[in-house]
């Protein structure tokens, strides 16, 4: 059980790992020669050159994600284009960001559309030297449009992606680039946006809104640019030294003393896990991944894994500022250089005190969720870390029943149409978020240490935390055939092999 000291001692020999070397530019060799000493986990102290560090601007207003617009005015057609190129951008007033970004925009464009609507979205690959996809993040869409690793768009290539959004739907989705070996880098240098599906007839009050809080996470050097991923990103997952909402950091929203406003928040970090609290603002949670609950839920915090989405409601009753602040969460941290993730404000609420106007009550009921029923089929699936030993030197693995994704392998055969068990067994040191594209899953059990917890409420999944030596039991359909992918979201363990592949059947 000293797997940890182990583990910081074995850093120096990890770097010639061929699997995580194939992840790291050689021109971070500054990295590689402080690995073995202390600072390997000092984001903050990257490529200290002349300039002082990046101050980022705070207390600017909240700004809507821009919409994505819809080509055609025809009902029940969304169509747009969504290109990938390279831009720059400004976070810091003083200095260049290159980034990636959809059509010029860090986050994304926001995706709006209907249930029952056809979407068709044209993607162009513009970045230089490297394949890309869009996979719809938790979307009910066929396997050939789920811009799986599989079905890379070369550079320079184009695409259309095309499905359909069915009745019962609407949820809080995202879209983001998944190609073998490069989602991690793709999506911290910018990829990443919400696609909200809307219901037809929605049980939320519209005097509530309805607002995206993307949260995303930014590491700056002192020049302005992104510091590739180091040792200690490619065990613990990137974490970065800004947690940015909708791309800013810390900026501010003024509301009437009594409103109610209904956010979507996304957690569309690498590696960051965001426990989460309002203040004294009372939050009710109303959705999950995959749209409403069947009933509202109080909540005094929220804890939101890498790729998890919630729907809240809520309320500023009395006038002066509220935070929406982390709190202390323990995911389990390889090395040194764990980051201090309590105490971070990440939006400041101004609650004037003039009052509105009356404001609805949520109704009691939002929707029912359909019991899955009696799995016919159950699974096993265990996340493990590895260090092995190897002719190269020591290689950190992260294996999904002991093995590290292969894309020619298929892990799993499933039925169309049949209910079946998952249990996924964390036998690692740290929490991994487990995610299944193709369907959403409803959670029905957590042990951990021997005792049982049933979740609070039903709700539609698509990631979950598993944390370290807990076992996560989830039903799940999958309705579509083809091939899906399941995998951590800690985007760099996904890279480094923490991924399968079920072949659904029809
Ligand atoms: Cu959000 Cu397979 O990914
Ligand atoms: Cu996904
Ligand atoms: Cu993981």
């Amino acid at each position: 059980m000293h797997r940890r000291g182990f583990l910081a001692a074995g850093l120096a020999t990890v770097l010639s790992g061929s699997r995580a070397l194939a992840q790291m530019k050689m021109d971070g060799a500054s990295d590689m020669g402080s690995m073995p000493g202390t600072d390997m986990g000092d984001h903050a102290g990257h490529d200290m050159g002349a300039q002082a560090p990046a101050v980022l601007p705070e207390g600017e207003t909240l700004r809507e994600l821009p919409p994505l617009a819809n080509e055609t005015g025809r009902p029940g057609l969304f169509r747009a284009r969504l290109t990938a190129a390279s831009a720059t951008t400004r976070f810091a007033a003083d200095r260049d960001t290159p980034i990636l970004a959809y059509n010029g925009m860090i986050p994304g464009p926001l995706i709006e559309a209907y249930e029952g609507d056809r979407v068709e979205i044209a993607f162009a690959n513009r970045i230089e030297g490297e394949q890309s996809t869009i996979h719809w993040h938790g979307m009910p869409v066929p396997a050939d449009q789920d811009g799986n690793p599989m079905d890379p768009v070369a550079a320079g290539a184009d695409r259309v992606y095309t499905f359909e959004l069915p009745e019962g739907s609407a949820g809080s989705y995202w879209y983001h680039p998944h190609p073998h070996g490069k989602t991690a880098e793709q999506v911290y240098r910018g990829l990443a946006g919400a696609f909200v599906v809307k219901a037809k007839a929605d049980p939320v009050p519209a005097e509530y809104g309805d607002t995206v809080l993307m949260f995303t996470d930014l590491r700056l050097a002192a020049d302005g640019s992104m510091p590739e991923n180091t040792m200690a990103d490619l065990m613990n997952g990137r974490v970065g030294d800004h947690v940015l909402v909708n791309g800013q950091k810390n900026p501010r929203l003024a509301v009437a003393m009594g409103a109610k406003l209904r956010l979507r928040l996304y957690n569309a970090t690498n590696a960051r896990f965001l426990r989460l609290a309002f203040g004294n603002a009372a939050m009710t949670v109303i959705g999950s991944d995959g749209g409403l609950l069947e009933a509202p839920m109080a909540a005094d915090e929220i804890l939101l894994s890498p790729a998890e989405r919630v729907e809240l409601v809520v309320a500023f009753d009395r006038p002066g500022t509220v935070t929406l602040t982390t709190l202390d969460y323990d995911r389990g941290w390889m090395g040194p250089g764990r980051p201090a993730d309590a105490g971070l404000t990440l939006l400041t609420v101004d609650v004037s005190d003039t009052p509105v106007q009356a404001m609805p009550t949520l109704p009691e009921r939002l929707r029912p969720i359909a019991q899955l029923g009696q799995p016919t089929v159950s699974r096993r699936l265990v996340f493990t870390e590895t260090m092995v030993m190897n002719a190269a030197g020591m290689e950190m693995g992260f294996l999904i029943n002991g093995k590290a994704f292969d894309m020619r392998r298929v892990d799993i055969v499933a039925k169309a149409g049949e209910t079946e068990l998952w249990e996924i067994v964390n036998q690692a040191d740290m929490d991994h978020p487990f995610h299944l594209h193709g369907t959403q899953f409803q959670v029905i059990e957590r042990e951990r240490g021997g005792k049982v917890a049933k979740p609070p409420y039903l709700a539609w999944k698509d990631t979950v935390n598993v944390a370290r030596g807990e076992t996560v039991r989830l039903l799940l359909r999958q309705e579509r055939a083809g091939p899906r992918m399941y995998h951590c979201h800690i985007l760099e363990h996904e890279q480094l092999g923490m991924m399968g592949i079920v072949d659904v059947q029809a």
